[in-house]
C-alpha cells in the first residue's frame, strides 16, 4: 500500500483557464482547460483513469476525473454533473474564467495489461466520464487493442450525455456501442432496461477480455457478479470507485475504503481488492 507520497507542492493548485464549455445535458457540462503557466502546461502528464482536484476559488475543491486522452498535451477535459454546492457554482463559469487544479492523482486503468486484449467498458450514469479517457486512448492506438465494447446505462433517456460521441465511437473500427435507459420512452432508439441486461447481448471471450467499469456501486456489483458467472476471472475486472475526498494525498482519511485510500490506492481497483467491502452497506 502506498501512503503519503505527495510532492512538496501537492496542496498548491495551479491556475487553469477554461477555454471551452459544452452543455452536455441540463445538469452536465464539459470544460476544456489549459494551464495558465506555460511551464506547467509543458510538464503536466496524466494516465487514463486519474483525477484532478478542481478548485473553484472562494467556494471549494472537488475530485473530478480527467476525460480526455493523455496525447492531447496541455489541454484536458472535465465533465461535471451538478449535484451540490460546488458543482452548482462551477456550472456558472464560462470560457475565460479560471479554476485551480491539483493533480493528477491516483492509480489509472490497466492500459498496459489491456494491450492485445478485448476491452469491455461498462458504465452507468456519469460513470462514463472516468472511462472516456480509456475509449479515447484505445481509439487513438487502435491496432494495439482487440475488440472495444462500450456499454452505458442511464435511469432516464434524458440523462444520456455524450450522444454524439457514442455515435462517432460506434463507427470506429472493431468497436461496438450499446446504450440502455431504465425508462426509455417512445423516442429512445436504444435498449430499454439496465446496463446489466446489455451484457447478455455481447459476445465475450472470458480469457481475452479486460473489463473497465464505473458507475453506481449496486450496478457495478451486479455487473461483476454476472461477468464472473460467464467465466471471467475476477482479476480481469477493474472498477473506478468514488468516495468523498479532501486532500487526495492520503492524509485526511475521508476517502478510506477498509484498509485502502481511494485517492492513492485507487480510484481504479482490481475487483477482488474491493469486492468484500462493496457488499457492505455504508462502506
Ligand atoms: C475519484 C473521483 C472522480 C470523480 N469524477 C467525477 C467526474 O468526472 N465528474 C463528476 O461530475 N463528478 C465526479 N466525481 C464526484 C464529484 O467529486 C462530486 O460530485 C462532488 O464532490 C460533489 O460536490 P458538490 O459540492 O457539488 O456536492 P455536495 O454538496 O458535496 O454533495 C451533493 C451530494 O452528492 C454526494 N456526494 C458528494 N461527493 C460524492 C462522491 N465523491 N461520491 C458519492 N457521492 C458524493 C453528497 O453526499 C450529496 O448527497 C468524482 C469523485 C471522485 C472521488
Ligand atoms: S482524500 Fe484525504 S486521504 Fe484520501
Amino acid at each position: 500500500m502506498k501512503r503519503n507520497r505527495q510532492k512538496p507542492d501537492a496542496y498548491l493548485p495551479w491556475v487553469a483557464n477554461i477555454i471551452d464549455r459544452v452543455q452536455e445535458s441540463p445538469t452536465v457540462f464539459t470544460w476544456r482547460l489549459q494551464f495558465a503557466d506555460a511551464d506547467i502546461h509543458r510538464r503536466y502528464r496524466f494516465k487514463p483513469g486519474q483525477f484532478n482536484m478542481v478548485y473553484l476559488f472562494g467556494v471549494g475543491e472537488i475530485p473530478i476525473s480527467i476525460a480526455s486522452d493523455p496525447a492531447d498535451e496541455g489541454l484536458y477535459d472535465h465533465t461535471i454533473q451538478v449535484v451540490g454546492r460546488i458543482t452548482r457554482a462551477m456550472s456558472r463559469l464560462e470560457p475565460g474564467d479560471q479554476v485551480g487544479i491539483r493533480g493528477p492523482f491516483g492509480q489509472g486503468w490497466p492500459m498496459t495489461q489491456a494491450k492485445g486484449q478485448a476491452v469491455l467498458v461498462i458504465t452507468g450514469g456519469l460513470g462514463c466520464a472516468p472511462v472516456t479517457s480509456v475509449i479515447n486512448y484505445v481509439l487513438q492506438r487502435r491496432k494495439q487493442f482487440g475488440q472495444l465494447t462500450i456499454l452505458q446505462g442511464v435511469k432516464r433517456a434524458s440523462d444520456m450525455v455524450y450522444s454524439d460521441r457514442y455515435t462517432a465511437w460506434a463507427e470506429a473500427p472493431n468497436t461496438q456501442v450499446l446504450l440502455a435507459a431504465d425508462q426509455g420512452g417512445p423516442q429512445w432508439p436504444w435498449y430499454t432496461g439496465t446496463v446489466v441486461d446489455l451484457l447478455k447481448q455481447v459476445d465475450i471471450d472470458p480469457l481475452r477480455t479486460l473489463v473497465m467499469a464505473c458507475g453506481p456501486e449496486r450496478m457495478l456489483h451486479a455487473a461483476m457478479h454476472h461477468l464472473i458467472e460467464l467465466g471471467l476471472p475476477a482479476n480481469r475486472l477493474f472498477l473506478s470507485m468514488e468516495r468523498n475526498m479532501q486532500c487526495a494525498v492520503g492524509h485526511c482519511g475521508h476517502c478510506q475504503l477498509g484498509g485502502r485510500f481511494v485517492c492513492q490506492d485507487g480510484p481504479v481497483f482490481e475487483y477482488p481488492r474491493v469486492q468484500d467491502l462493496m457488499a457492505i452497506t455504508g462502506y
